[in-house]
């Protein structure tokens, strides 16, 4: 069967400093607590320059690489690791689209995101498994972990 099989995954999530801005931390953990993600790290943190571009390297040379890491060092926001089954697709699928204008109706992106900044989408998931653990690991140390 399917669910023997299925992997109990972490992934890496940040509330971004719109959503902390406009304060619906709460509501944002809300929603990944009730779709059974379990938030196993946490922390407040405002990012420097150093750390924002470290962290989107891979968008280097983008276009709208300036504004992101702008946008990324404006304010405190939330670092944190999810865990749960499937959890980097399922995040991904509460999250909705990368630009809240196109993101399905209901999700975090859509509720909370900026219709005028892609980067104000209120919160970021990662894509993979590699990206996951590279993400976590830029900001948490394994005793940071709190596995349940
Ligand atoms: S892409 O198009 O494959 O590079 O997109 P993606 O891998 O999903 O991540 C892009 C991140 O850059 C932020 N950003 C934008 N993306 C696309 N278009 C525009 N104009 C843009 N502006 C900013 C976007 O929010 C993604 O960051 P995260 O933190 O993952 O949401």
């Amino acid at each position: 069967y399917k669910e023997q099989f299925m992997a109990i995954e972490r992934t890496f999530s940040i509330i971004k400093p719109n959503a902390v801005a406009q304060n619906v931390i709460g509501e944002i953990e809300r929603r990944f607590e009730q779709a059974g993600l379990t938030i196993i790290a946490m922390k407040m943190l405002k990012l420097t320059r150093e750390e924002a571009e470290g962290f989107y390297a891979e968008h280097k040379g983008k276009p709208f690489f300036a504004g992101l890491i702008d946008f990324m060092t404006s304010g405190p926001m939330i670092v944190q690791v999810l865990e749960g089954e499937n959890a980097i697709h399922h995040n991904r699928e509460l999250m909705g689209a990368t630009d809240p204008a196109k993101a399905a109706p209901g999700t975090i992106r859509a509720d909370f995101g900026s219709h005028e900044q892609v980067s104000a989408n209120a919160v970021h998931g990662s894509d993979s498994p590699i990206s996951a653990a590279r993400e976590i690991r830029y900001f948490f140390t394994e005793d940071e972990l709190f596995p349940h």
